[in-house]
């Protein structure tokens, strides 16, 4: 074959995509952030001119657990006595004494047999999906339509056939829990919706589950820590943990710390353990990080307060923002979404924040969420003040006149 001679271009496919990103307003900039343990939500940004003090209003971790005592102690004093890495897959290097007893941990809190850790809740959706379904011979798997990108992920690797139900509509899941007759079916949803901050009926889910011979996979991503008496998420609050075959968490939200895993029965979970390969071909979480997340998990089946304090700071701030005229998405959790309706403004908004108050609330524009619904997403937290809480007002009312953004009677105005 004749060579064609001329050079291709490589750089230009990436830099003609990210220009596609930019003109679309689409492209991410991430803040450069120094977190400080012990005073948190106060951080540093490392700005283009240099350091400054900053709050931090929009992290996922959502109770602080990242710099409580037992937490960083059981991380660091595990690296001093065992050192860092798991050493390679559990497969080759077998498992950390760590490990172990986090997945002990986790399936006590779910009330399951048994429970598997992954590196991230990434990674438990996408292979544990796939895997679950592939071993369910002709399983269709109905997914609600505001499901997580790993678990649609996990959909589309499972190579079953699937069926989108209208997002928390029970109507239409029935519809299609009745139109698929007796075949395996595998229903795919989360507890929170993290953008919404909506929760799912879950046992009018699990009636229709039950009604129809369905199994049930439910995300705790954003709920473990934070509901229910032992912070089993959700499903633990409604009592409906024991109706729930799989039950799917993070380590790395309220948790504070970083991995993910599934809990359900003992048969379940040596399944997956036997055949995902996105558990059996990647190195397994540092013991020390399983360590961590094992106090994490113990200190919050104990311990109530960092719940009850991030559900005061919650219910404060929805209701100091929305006396000062802010555009609120009315929710039932913890995430506060602010209404802004364009991306450029939703950037201009949050650039403002951090520039001119040192509060740091990062975008969330498309794919994140549908054009047109772009909002700031603000989490509350234990460790935020009243103060904290008054400033924030003042300056996203600052902001909201510098920048002509809609309030809330306007929009209400206007609907
Ligand atoms: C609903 C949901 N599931 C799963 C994940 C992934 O979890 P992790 O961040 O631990 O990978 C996320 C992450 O944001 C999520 O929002």
């Amino acid at each position: 074959m004749a060579a064609s001679g001329e050079m291709m271009d490589y750089q230009e496919f990436f830099t003609s995509a990210l220009e596609r990103l930019q003109s679309e307003r689409r492209y991410r900039v991430f803040a450069d952030i120094e977190r400080l343990a012990g005073r948190y939500p106060d951080a540093i940004w490392h700005s283009p001119a240099g350091p400054r003090p900053i709050t931090v209003w929009c992290s996922n971790d959502y109770l602080g657990m990242g710099q409580n005592r037992d937490v960083t102690r059981a991380m660091v004093e595990t690296a001093w006595r065992i050192g860092t890495g798991a050493g390679g897959t559990r497969n080759i290097s077998g498992n950390s004494h760590a490990i172990v007893g986090l997945e002990i941990e986790l399936a006590d809190l779910h009330g399951k047999e048994a429970a598997l850790v992954f590196t991230s809740g990434y990674v438990s959706n996408q292979t544990g999906i796939s895997t679950l379904a592939k071993l369910i011979p002709n399983c269709l798997i109905l997914s609600d339509a505001l499901n997580h990108n790993s678990m649609i992920e996990g959909v589309r690797q499972s190579g079953c056939e699937k069926a989108i139900f209208r997002h928390n509509d029970l109507d239409h899941l029935e519809e299609l829990l009745r139109a698929a007759g007796d075949r395996p079916k595998l229903i795919a949803f989360e507890s929170v919706y993290s953008m919404d901050g909506d929760i799912s009926p879950i046992h009018a889910i699990c009636d229709l589950a039950e009604r129809y011979g369905a199994m049930t996979y439910l995300d705790e991503v954003h709920a473990v820590g934070m509901y229910g008496p032992r912070g089993g998420g959700i499903a633990e609050r409604e009592g409906a943990m024991h109706r729930i075959d799989v039950i799917e968490g993070t380590l790395g939200k309220a948790f504070g710390v970083m991995g993910g895993y599934i809990a359900a029965t003992r048969a379940i979970i040596d399944a997956v353990r036997s055949f995902a390969p996105g558990f059996i071909f990647t190195t397994a979480l540092p013991p020390a990080v399983a360590a961590a997340a094992t106090a994490s998990v113990r200190h919050l089946k104990a311990s109530a307060a960092e719940r009850q304090k991030q559900q005061r700071q919650v219910a404060r701030t929805k209701s100091v923002l929305s006396a000062a005229g802010l555009p609120l998405l009315d929710t039932v959790t913890h995430i506060v979404p602010v209404m802004v309706g364009d991306a450029e403004a939703c950037k201009a908004a949050s650039d403002r924040l951090l520039d001119k108050h040192g509060i740091y609330i990062q975008p969330i524009n498309y794919p994140t969420v549908p054009r047109g619904t772009e909002r700031l997403r603000i989490t509350p937290g234990p460790f935020h003040t009243d103060a904290h809480v008054d400033s924030l007002a003042r300056a996203l009312v600052e902001v909201w006149t510098a920048l002509n953004l809609p309030l809330a009677s306007k929009i209400a105005a206007a609907e």
